[in-house]
């Protein structure tokens, strides 16, 4: 016989259900990152924008709404599960990680804006001015700070 009478052993299992992590729902860390690095100069450069509300409400505005569509593959809340995120192999970066701001530097990040990552789905930004990648990139290093 159960020490515990039915309606107990219900909220038991129940509860037991709920602290079961729901499957490929969140992102998933850390993420395999074959990305190339940039050249060194670049990898040591430092973000030269102060970091100030109204670069970061830019960034954001880039990102969530700018001709680049980042938000398509990276998701609204960085995670690297946009819409578009199910085509492609590598999938998007998710910014989410804390590994992330570890490999990549705001000059790493600046580089591949820019030139893109050669033989993926991230394609080079040459419209987007300087001003506009260091705003995108201290509005990225956000996600896991
Ligand atoms: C068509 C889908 C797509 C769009 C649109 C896109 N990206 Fe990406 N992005 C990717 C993929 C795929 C990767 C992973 C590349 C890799 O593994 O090297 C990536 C990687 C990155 C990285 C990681 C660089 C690193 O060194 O780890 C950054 C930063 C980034 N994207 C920023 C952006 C920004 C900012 C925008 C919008 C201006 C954008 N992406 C738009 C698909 C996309």
């Amino acid at each position: 016989m159960s020490p515990f009478p039915l309606f107990a052993r219900v909220i038991i299992c129940c509860t037991g259900l709920l602290a079961v992590p729901a499957q490929g729902d969140g992102p998933v860390c850390p993420q395999l990152r074959g990305t190339s690095a940039a050249p060194a100069e670049w990898r040591q450069r430092e973000n030269p924008l102060p970091e100030t509300r109204g670069h970061l409400r830019a960034g954001k505005q880039l990102y969530r709404d700018g001709a680049g569509g980042c938000v398509a593959c990276h998701g609204r809340r960085g995670d690297g599960r946009g819409v578009l995120a199910g085509q492609y192999e590598p999938p998007p970066r998710n910014f989410r990680c804390a590994d992330f701001l570890r490999v990549a530097s705001a000059g790493q990040i600046f580089w591949i804006i820019r030139n893109g990552s050669a033989g993926t789905a991230m394609a080079p930004h040459r419209e987007l001015s300087d001003e506009q990648i260091w705003q995108l990139v201290m509005y990225l290093q956000q996600f896991s700070k």
